[in-house]
């Protein structure tokens, strides 16, 4: 099993990035310091790790930078002995790849390719470094009603948002084969969960449906997706960065398809179980809106590679996970008022800036 010292998490103050940084303090033996390397885009909110930042004071460390300024990624590794990168940080919503694809292009495809650059320079002074790249099923393409995801499955990326991580995924493995070093890339399907930009499909439903105002679906709400706690994302990275081979990729997904509108409807259904009121209050908001862009009919991924090397395992429900995750966005309203509104955005600046 590996150990680290250091762990650089980019993109740590965005939804997974958060969630995960939670996990390896709460949920693992890691004993090290966390950097977390991250921008503040609109999508980045220190204030997902507040409790942290004080309870973790001397161990946790937040960086405000961009994995594009190539000077200060490489001091921040350099400075604080960096010996694993897990990188999230990207450009990650594909409607805004659709209306404004070149900061996709930016971050995800220059970005990655700075971060390996600088685990490149470290290794050629003998600093081995670990460098976990996270990246998407949306590579593959799109599925028709039967099929799965399998690692070895063609690209076939259709968005700007998926083509970007396409790039990276391919520059990552680039630079395994031609300079040897360990890198790791995994797949994983649609997450859900706490701390969640209210622009995605699940949170957005949440707030929406609690606020009286419309859900959106989009085209005939046919399209299907496959659902999984962030938590086991979480745990399955930790297991990849510990235990994976390195130079190879691993899928990850919760083998739990469903139809945006079913979804959407088991949202209300789960809403009306907590706060007492009709489900037919929260369903009769739905509206079906014009259709995404070029929008992929279904995502379905094999995992059996993670399960078979690695032991990993998913522990959530999507009964138990909804629940929590409907529960989250109602009790905290005072992060999800910030964000709805913009207000962490006037924290950041006169505490960031
Ligand atoms: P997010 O949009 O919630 O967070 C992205 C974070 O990256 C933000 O904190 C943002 O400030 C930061 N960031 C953006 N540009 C940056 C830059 N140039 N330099 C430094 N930091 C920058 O995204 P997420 O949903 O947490 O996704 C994290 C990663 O996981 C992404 O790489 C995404 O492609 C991948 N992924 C996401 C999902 C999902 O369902 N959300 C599923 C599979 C893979
Ligand atoms: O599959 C993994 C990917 O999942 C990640 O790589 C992306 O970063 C992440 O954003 C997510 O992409 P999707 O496009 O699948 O997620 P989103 O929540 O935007 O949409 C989920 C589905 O719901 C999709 O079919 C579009 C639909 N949708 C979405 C929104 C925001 C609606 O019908 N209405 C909406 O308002």
């Amino acid at each position: 099993m590996r150990q680290f010292k250091n762990i650089m998490v980019t993109g740590g103050a965005g939804f997974i990035g958060v969630n995960f940084i939670r996990y390896l303090l709460n949920k693992t033996p890691f004993k090290g310091n966390i950097y977390n390397y991250d921008a503040l885009t609109y999508a980045g909110n220190p204030l997902s790790l507040q409790d942290i930042a004080a309870g973790y004071k001397g161990r946790y460390h937040f960086c405000k930078g961009d994995i594009c300024d190539e000077k200060f990624v490489k001091k921040t590794i350099a400075k604080n002995n960096i010996d694993c990168i897990v990188h999230f940080a990207a450009e990650s919503h594909v409607d805004r790849s659709i209306h404004g694809p070149a900061a996709f292009i930016k971050t995800n495809v220059n970005g990655t390719f700075i971060l390996l650059e600088a685990v490149r320079e470290a290794a050629e002074k003998g600093r081995k470094i670990l460098f976990h790249h996270v990246s998407t099923d949306e590579v593959f393409g799109s599925l028709g009603s039967s099929g799965f995801f399998y690692e070895d499955t063609a690209y076939d990326p259709r968005s700007p948002y998926a083509a970007s991580k396409a790039a990276s995924d391919h520059i990552v493995r680039s630079y395994h084969h031609t300079y040897n070093l360990p890198l790791t890339i995994s797949n994983c399907s649609n997450n859900y969960g706490p701390y969640q930009f209210p622009e995605k499909l699940i949170p957005l439903m949440i707030i929406n449906a609690l606020e009286g105002k419309e859900l959106p679906v989009y085209g005939a709400g046919k399209n299907i997706r496959d659902w999984l706690h962030v938590n086991d994302h979480s745990a399955a990275v930790w297991q990849i960065i510990t235990r994976g081979r390195t130079g190879t990729s691993y899928n990850i997904g919760g083998e739990n398809e469903w139809q945006n509108i079913e979804l959407v409807k088991l949202l209300c259904k789960t809403l009306a179980a907590r706060t007492g009121e009709a489900e037919k209050k929260y369903t009769s908001l739905i509206k079906f809106v014009k259709d995404r862009k070029g929008h992929d009919f279904r995502y379905a991924i094999n995992c059996d590679k993670i399960k078979n090397e690695l032991g990993w395992q998913q522990e959530y429900t999507f009964a138990r996970g909804l629940e929590q995750t409907v529960a989250w966005y109602m009790d905290n309203r005072e992060w999800t008022d910030t964000v709805r509104t913009g207000a962490y955005r006037e924290w950041i600046k006169k505490n960031y800036q």
